[in-house]
């Protein structure tokens, strides 16, 4: 078959193409298409004779241009992306690809070059990172801010325990007792914005952590008349409901505290049980004695149906009962819906 055809084809094609020499010094070009002169702005012969460094310019990147030349020494094909110029001065992002042509002998007779204007391409990614290193940015600001926030309410809620003991330490015991119960609530939202805190979930705390040093609390509160045995499931829950859930679950075992920690000869145990229901996903809290003895006990005692407990159940659309499968036992039901949030 004649060449003529093939010459006219590529001469023809809209890639603009390249053929170089590599058996002349330095490697010149020797041939070009019309869209390559389109793209670059050079006449043919301008061109023809030089080799195509000078395509390249101040914003080209040396490795890369150093990863072309290495490939070419060692005749083999090489693609690359990198900032090319005109002839104009105006420069282009350029995706290029290189081949030798094997000549009978196994030798690398030419080399063609296949360029491609990227620019637009490359422009819209770069202001794609742009847009994500400021969204990034926004992004740590913001959580520095909360994280901020968060320290802050808590200093407070410290400063407040504080002058709720101080004033405490005047009273008659009765007094003092009313104090510390005020206090523990304080202590409630404080150990919430202090996960908040540490544990860098800024929208979620894991409420099994925090129901436990509630009860750790409340058995220091209560001088240890009771014991209070906790099961816990480590479950993330949304800070809009972690707040009225965590005040919920203070007031029901410090009720049964009350109730058992008088008066007993033996320290009670108070079992407190937190766990996902696998097939509604719905949360339960359970609060009641682990042994029930001769106890008279109703929903009243046991969640001492203060207006707060009543508004926050209502609040976070919960459901208080006593748990029908141990009477004595108070039964909380929570939304699945709190509970949803995945770890960051
Ligand atoms: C067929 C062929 C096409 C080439 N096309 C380009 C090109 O479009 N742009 C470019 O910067 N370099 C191109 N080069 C690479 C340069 O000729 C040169 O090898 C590279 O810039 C390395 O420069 P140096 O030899 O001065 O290190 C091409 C090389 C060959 C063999």
């Amino acid at each position: 078959m004649e060449a003529w055809p093939f010459v006219a084809v590529v001469q023809a094609s809209h890639t603009p193409t390249e053929l170089t020499d590599p058996q002349q010094p330095d490697n010149p070009i020797v041939f070009a298409n019309e869209a390559f002169l389109q793209l670059t702005g050079y006449g043919h012969d301008e061109i023809v004779g030089r080799n195509c460094r000078f395509l390249s310019g101040p914003g080209t990147d040396c490795e890369v241009s150093d990863q072309v030349r290495t490939a070419i020494e060692q005749g083999r094909p090489v693609s690359v992306r990198l900032l090319n110029y005109r002839r104009d001065g105006s420069s282009f992002w350029n995706q290029l690809h290189i081949s030798p042509i094997i000549d009978e002998a196994g030798i690398a007779a030419y080399f063609v070059g296949y360029q491609h204007d990227i620019t637009r391409q490359v422009e819209a990614e770069q202001a794609l990172q742009q847009a994500r290193r400021e969204l990034e940015a926004r992004l740590a600001e913001r959580e520095r801010l909360i994280l901020e926030i968060h320290h802050r309410v808590r200093n407070n809620l410290q400063t407040i325990i504080a002058l709720l003991n101080l004033e405490a330490r005047r009273g008659a015991p009765p007094l003092r007792r009313q104090f510390a119960l005020i206090t523990q609530r304080v202590r409630v939202l404080g150990s919430i914005h202090e996960q908040l805190e540490n544990f860098g979930q800024w929208t979620a705390i894991d409420f099994g952590r925090h129901l436990r040093e509630t009860c750790g609390a409340l058995a220091v509160l209560f001088e240890d008349s009771v014991a209070i045995a906790v099961e816990a499931e480590p479950l993330l829950c949304d800070i809009q409901a972690a707040v009225p859930l965590g005040l919920i679950a203070n007031e029901l075992i410090a009720a049964q505290c009350r109730h058992f920690g008088n008066g007993t000869a033996e320290p009670a145990t108070i079992r407190v049980v937190l766990r996902r229901r696998q097939e509604t996903g719905v949360v339960e809290l359970t609060v009641g004695p682990a042994a029930t003895g001769q106890i008279s006990w109703s929903i009243d005692d046991a969640s001492q149906t203060s207006d707060i407990v009543d508004v926050l159940v209502e609040q976070i659309g919960a459901d208080l009962a006593l748990d029908p499968d141990a009477g004595l036992t108070v039964r909380l039901t929570v939304p699945a819906d709190y509970f949803a949030i995945e770890p960051d």
